[in-house]
């Protein structure tokens, strides 16, 4: 069973370590410790049978939020943590009265675009070479809370 909870100061490092393991250019256990005091980004921990199991790093700027991180432990892979922790992203949508929220991805990541798409996230454009080591294209995706579109009409 997974459960989830607010990451703290004892997270850091082993968040700081799947970051370095998983992403290249990852966030530093310094920018963790300052994204857990910030009041616009939410690092939330999951747990499987009271182990860490995975982490969202969630932040939001006006009414537009960005999925920085997701991350499951290798050992922990398809057990459901990637799912619970793109809920938390929903709740905080929903609590937060976002209009979308969106998330950039390398093109090759097929498992975490399955969990995007699964999640109802879909695709918004792409940013050539984005990444680097190795260089790789984004793609960016985005989940839309409330209808979008053109405002405006002609009369
Ligand atoms: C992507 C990632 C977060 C998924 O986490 P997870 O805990 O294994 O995910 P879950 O077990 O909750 O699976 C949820 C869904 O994700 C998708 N998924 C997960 N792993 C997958 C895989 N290897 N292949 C295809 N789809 C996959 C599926 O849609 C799955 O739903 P299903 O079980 O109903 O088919 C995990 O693989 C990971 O941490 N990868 C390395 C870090 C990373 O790439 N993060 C994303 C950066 S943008």
């Amino acid at each position: 069973m997974i459960e989830l909870r607010s990451a703290a100061e004892r997270d850091l490092d082993w968040i700081a370590c799947l970051e370095a393991a998983n992403f290249s250019g990852g966030c530093t256990r310094e920018m963790l410790g300052k994204f857990i005091l910030d009041s616009n980004r939410r690092v939330t921990v999951a747990m499987a049978d009271g182990e860490r199991a995975g982490y969202l790093i969630f932040s939001s700027v006006l009414d537009e939020g960005s999925v920085d991180s997701v991350c499951t432990a290798a050992g922990f892979r398809r057990r459901g943590a990637g799912d619970a922790l793109m809920r938390a992203a929903d709740a905080a949508a929903a609590e937060l009265g976002l209009a979308s929220v969106t998330l950039e991805v390398r093109a090759s990541n097929a498992a975490a675009i399955a969990l995007y798409g699964k999640h109802g996230y879909i695709y918004a454009g792409r940013r050539p070479g984005y990444y680097e080591r190795p260089r790789e294209d984004a793609v960016i995706m985005t989940k839309y809370f409330k209808e979008h579109g053109n405002d405006y009409t002609c009369s």
